[in-house]
C-alpha cells in the first residue's frame, strides 16, 4: 500500500514538473524569440541587469532633454530595456503611422492604473466592444452637439476671466494650472452630465470636485511608483485606500445622475430636454442604439461618463495652461494674437465667442497647435502588438510593448528643426503641406484617435480668446516653471504668470 502511495505521489509530481517545465519552456522560447528579434532595433548599450533603467533621469526637464538627445540619435525607432522588460519606442512619422493606423490594443501598466476609475470605457476597451461603442458614441461629438456647448463654454469662461482680472487688479502672480483645471472640470461636468458644482469659486469644497482632484493627484503619484501598480498592494496603502474610496464615491454620483436621468427621459423628450438645457453627453449615451436596437448598459454609460471626465479635463487644462505660458513668453506673438481677437470680438454687446467666430481665428489656431507641439499635453501612448509588425525594415514581434512618444515625435529634429523654438508660423498652410502626415499628433491619429478633439479645440479657442481679449500675460521672473511628464504634461509647481488688464 505504502509503495502504491509512493508511486502515485511520484507520478503526480512528475506530471506537475512536466506541466511547469512545459510552460517555462514555452515562456522562455517566446521570450528568447522576442529578445533576438528586438536586438535588431538600435539602442545604447544596456547595462547587464538593469538595462536602461538608470539612464533615464526622471519625468522632468532633465528627462525630456534626455528624450530629445535619444531621438536625435535614434530618429525612427529604438529599444529600451527596463531591467529585462523591453519597450519599443517609435518617434518618427513613418514608424508611428504603422502603429497608429492599426487597432492594436492599449498596453498594460499605464492604462490599468486608471481602470478602477474609468472602467472599460472608450479609452481602455478593445476589440468588438470598443468598435461598437466608438460607433455609438461618435454622434455625441457631431458638430450640431458641439455647437450647443459654445454657450456653456462661454459661461465657464466668464468665471475664469473674472479671476484673471482680479489677479491684474491685485498685481498678484496667477496660478495658471490650478485655476484652468477647475475651469476645464466645470466645462466637462456641465457638458457630460449637466452637473453644476460651482467648482470655479474660490475655496469650493464640493465633494465630487474634491474627489476628482484627489483621484487625479493620486494617479500622478501612483504612475511614478511601480511597486504601487498592482491594485491589491496599492489598496493596502493609505493613498490606495483613498484612491479606491474616491473611485467608489465618483461612481456613486455618476450612477445616481444616470438613474435620475433615465427615469425622466423618454425617447420623445430626448430631442429637447424639458428643463430647457441643451443635450449633454449623458442624454446621447442613454439614447445610443446599435443596428439591433441595443444600447449601452448602465455600467457602460457610467464608464463612458467617467472616461470623458478623466480624458476631458486634465488634458485640456494642460493644453490651455502651456499655451498661455508660451504666449506670455512671446510678446510679439501675443500682440499679433490680440489684434486678431480684437478684430473679431470688439464692438459687441458682450465678449462671448460664437460658434461662427471659431473659424475666424486662424492665428489663434496656429498658436494653439504650436503650443501642443511644443508641450504635448498627452506626452505618450502605449500599444501591445498582437501580430509581428514591420517597423523601419525590422520585425517587431507580437507581444512587444510599443511606446508612441508624442513628445519625441514633436521634437524629432528630422521633422521639426530647432524644436524648442515656439514658432506658430510652423502651422501656416504652406508649411503644414511640406510635412509628412503623422508629424503632429497631439490627439493621436488613426482609428483610436481622440474622439473629443473638436470639443477640446473649441474649448481652448474660446477660453484663450476670452482671456487675451481682456488681459495681457507675462512670465513671472520669480517663478521657475519645470515640466512634470505624467499621463498628462503638467508643471512641478504650477505655472505662475503676471497679468495686466488691457
Ligand atoms: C487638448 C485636449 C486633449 C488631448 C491632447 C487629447 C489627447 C488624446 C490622445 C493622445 C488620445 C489617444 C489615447 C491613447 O491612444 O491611449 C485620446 C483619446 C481619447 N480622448 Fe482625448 N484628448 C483631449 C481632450 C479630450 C476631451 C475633451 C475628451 C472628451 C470630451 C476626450 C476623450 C477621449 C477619449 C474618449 C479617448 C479614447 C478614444 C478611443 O480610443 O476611441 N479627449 N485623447
Amino acid at each position: 500500500m505504502a509503495t502504491l502511495t509512493t508511486y502515485a505521489t511520484g507520478a503526480v509530481l512528475l506530471v506537475v514538473l512536466a506541466y511547469v517545465f512545459f510552460h517555462l519552456a514555452t515562456f522562455l522560447k517566446g521570450y528568447i524569440r522576442i529578445r533576438v528579434m528586438l536586438s535588431k532595433f538600435p539602442t545604447d548599450a544596456p547595462s547587464f541587469i538593469f538595462g536602461h533603467l538608470f539612464d533615464y533621469p526622471g519625468p522632468d526637464d532633465a528627462g525630456l532633454a534626455y528624450q530629445r538627445r535619444h531621438i536625435t540619435k535614434f530618429p525612427k525607432t529604438s529599444i529600451m530595456w527596463m531591467m529585462n522588460m523591453p519597450m519599443l519606442l517609435v518617434s518618427h512619422p513613418t514608424t508611428v503611422s504603422v502603429i497608429l493606423k492599426s487597432s492594436e490594443p492599449k498596453g498594460p501598466f499605464t492604462y490599468d492604473l486608471i481602470r478602477p476609475w474609468i472602467g472599460d470605457g472608450l479609452l481602455t476597451s478593445k476589440g468588438e466592444k470598443w468598435y461598437r461603442n466608438r460607433r455609438l458614441l461618435t454622434p455625441a461629438f457631431h458638430f450640431e452637439i458641439l455647437k450647443s456647448y459654445v454657450e456653456i463654454k462661454n459661461r465657464c469662461a466668464d468665471l475664469l476671466v473674472e479671476k484673471f482680472l482680479k489677479a491684474a487688479e491685485t498685481a498678484s502672480s496667477f496660478r495658471v494650472i490650478s485655476n484652468v483645471t477647475m475651469h476645464s472640470l466645470d466645462v466637462i461636468l456641465r457638458c457630460s452630465m449637466s452637473y453644476e458644482t460651482d467648482c470655479q469659486l474660490p475655496g469650493n469644497k464640493h465633494p465630487y470636485v474634491k474627489a476628482v482632484n484627489i483621484l487625479s493627484a493620486i494617479m500622478v503619484q501612483r504612475f511614478f511608483q511601480p511597486w504601487f501598480h498592482n491594485d491589491l498592494i496599492f489598496s493596502l496603502t493609505p493613498s490606495g485606500r483613498s484612491f479606491f474610496k474616491q473611485c467608489k464615491y465618483v461612481h456613486h454620483v455618476a450612477e445616481t445622475i444616470i438613474q435620475k436621468r433615465q427615469s425622466h427621459l423618454t425617447q420623445d423628450k430626448l430631442d429637447a430636454p424639458e428643463d430647457g438645457r441643451c443635450l449633454d453627453f449623458l442624454d446621447i449615451l442613454i439614447r445610443a442604439k446599435d443596428q439591433d436596437g441595443v444600447g449601452l448598459t448602465f455600467r457602460e454609460m457610467r464608464d463612458e461618463v467617467d472616461t470623458f471626465l478623466f480624458e476631458g479635463h486634465d488634458t485640456t487644462s494642460s493644453a490651455i495652461s502651456w499655451a498661455l505660458y508660451s504666449i506670455a513668453g512671446h510678446p510679439d506673438v501675443q500682440r499679433r494674437l490680440q489684434k486678431e481677437i480684437d478684430s473679431v470680438l470688439d464692438n459687441r454687446d458682450n465678449s462671448d465667442v460664437t460658434w461662427e467666430d471659431l473659424s475666424r481665428l486662424p492665428y489663434l489656431t496656429m498658436v494653439i497647435k504650436e503650443a501642443m507641439r511644443l508641450h504635448a499635453p498627452v506626452p505618450f501612448i502605449q500599444r501591445v502588438l498582437t501580430v509581428d509588425t514591420e517597423l523601419d525594415g525590422k520585425i517587431a514581434p507580437a507581444g512587444t510593448l510599443v511606446n508612441c512618444v508624442i513628445y519625441n515625435i514633436h521634437h524629432n529634429p528630422a521633422v521639426w528643426p530647432d524644436s524648442l523654438k515656439f514658432d506658430p508660423d510652423r502651422f501656416l498652410p504652406e508649411n503644414v503641406e511640406k510635412r509628412q502626415p503623422y508629424s503632429f499628433v497631439p490627439f493621436s491619429a488613426g482609428p483610436r484617435n481622440c474622439i473629443g478633439q473638436n470639443f477640446a479645440m473649441d474649448e481652448i479657442k474660446i477660453i484663450l480668446a476670452r482671456i487675451l481679449h481682456k488681459v495681457t500675460v507675462r512670465i513671472d521672473p520669480d517663478h521657475k516653471v519645470e515640466k512634470l511628464e505624467s499621463v498628462v504634461m503638467r508643471a512641478k509647481n504650477d505655472i505662475r504668470l503676471l497679468v495686466s488688464e488691457r
